[in-house]
């Protein structure tokens, strides 16, 4: 995963101040319109899992679209690049998964999407058997190759739009929520085959989701959106690094934190309960670390027995939480600084 990942620096594709505004197709609501991706710049590597985060309504999906070239800028452009590096005159093939695998013809089988989308894109039909029966087996699909798509579970069906996506081996892949909906197997599964794909086939991925867990565990590179604008965009180890905080995690048996109580009342902590009886939690926001030496010094005069000391290391979670507040805070900061209002 992430740091174990060697990868190059080529990049994939590069978004230059990519807007996306909708307008009313009414002439007199043009006020109403909304800008879903505003001034979007990014370069993303190839051979790596990027995922994108981000609030319902942040853009998100609209930045898929753009770039798998369903719906057209308003603004800026995006540039592919082939593995040397060089610039790719048009869009080079991509697969993509939308929501509600949309990308699949429900009445048919997956044998049968498989060789109707491969024929559409003018894969030649041994080439078609190959692929088909190298993807069924990767998403544990084999028995499900000839029931209708609509008679397969949520789970399944997705494995097959994921499946649909790759046909043709593109070298870029587009995943709007992959996991969404899952059961823990299949997400699972779902999972190593992400890395398989960019580990071993060299394959870019771009993922959206708001599980925190999948982004942790399957994506080399976070972006987090927020009103159309990326407002961070890092390596997970940097992402979680930059908010750690001295935070420390003690847990002691009640009677000796009522002992020690007094004497840290000019730290700021937060108390609760542990799993143990008669065990209280005490997590220290210290604002450097000679206060933890002191803290422990304390401690240990007291001869407060403690059960377990930790230092506690933000989530994904904690990070995406603390960005979207930092941004909120900034816009409405802003607002009343401009005499507006914040929606
Ligand atoms: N075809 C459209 N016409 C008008 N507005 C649209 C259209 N598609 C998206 N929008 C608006 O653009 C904004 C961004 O939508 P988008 O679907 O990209 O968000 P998202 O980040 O994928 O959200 P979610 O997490 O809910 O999937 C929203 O305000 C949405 O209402
Ligand atoms: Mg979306």
């Amino acid at each position: 995963m992430s740091d174990s990942t060697v990868t190059t620096s080529a990049p994939a594709f590069e978004l230059s101040r990519l807007s996306k505004t909708f307008y009313p197709l009414i002439p007199w609501h043009r006020h109403r319109a909304v800008t879903a991706v505003s001034e979007l710049t990014l370069n993303v590597p190839r051979g790596i899992v990027f995922s994108l985060l981000g609030p319902n309504g942040a853009g998100k999906t609209t930045t898929i679209k753009l770039l798998a070239g369903l719906i057209l800028p308003t603004q800026g452009s995006i540039s592919f690049f082939d593995e040397k590096g060089r610039l790719l005159a048009r869009r080079p093939r991509i697969g993509a998964v939308l929501e509600g695998s949309r990308n699949v013809y429900w009445r048919l089988s997956p044998m049968e999407n498989l060789y109707y989308f491969g024929e559409i894109n003018g894969i030649p039909r041994s080439e078609i058997r190959r692929q088909a029966k190298e993807l069924l087996s990767m998403f544990d699909l084999a028995d499900k190759a000839n029931s209708s798509v609509q008679t397969l579970s949520r789970g399944m069906q997705q494995k097959v739009a994921i499946a649909l996506a790759l046909l043709g081996d593109p070298d870029l892949l587009l995943l709007d929520e992959p996991t969404l909906g899952l059961d823990v197997e299949s997400a699972r599964l779902i999972k190593r085959r992400l890395r398989h794909l960019v580990e071993e086939r060299g394959k870019t991925i771009v993922l959206t989701t708001h599980q925190m867990e999948l982004a942790a565990t399957v994506a080399d590179r976070i972006g987090i959106m927020q009103e159309g604008r990326l407002i961070a965009e890092d390596k997970l180890s940097n992402l979680i690094s930059f908010f750690r905080k001295q935070d420390y995690e003690v847990e002691m048996p009640r009677a000796s934190w009522k002992e020690v109580r007094p004497a840290a009342s000019a730290l700021s902590f937060d108390e609760e309960e542990c799993d143990e009886e008669d065990c209280v939690r005490v997590t220290f926001h210290l604002e450097d670390t000679n206060d933890f030496y002191r803290l422990m010094t304390h401690l240990k005069e007291q001869g407060a027995p403690l059960r377990s000391i930790r230092q506690v290391t933000p989530t994904l979670e904690d990070v995406f939480i603390e960005i979207t507040r930092r941004y909120r805070t900034n816009a409405t900061d802003t607002a009343q600084a401009q005499g507006g209002e914040v929606k």
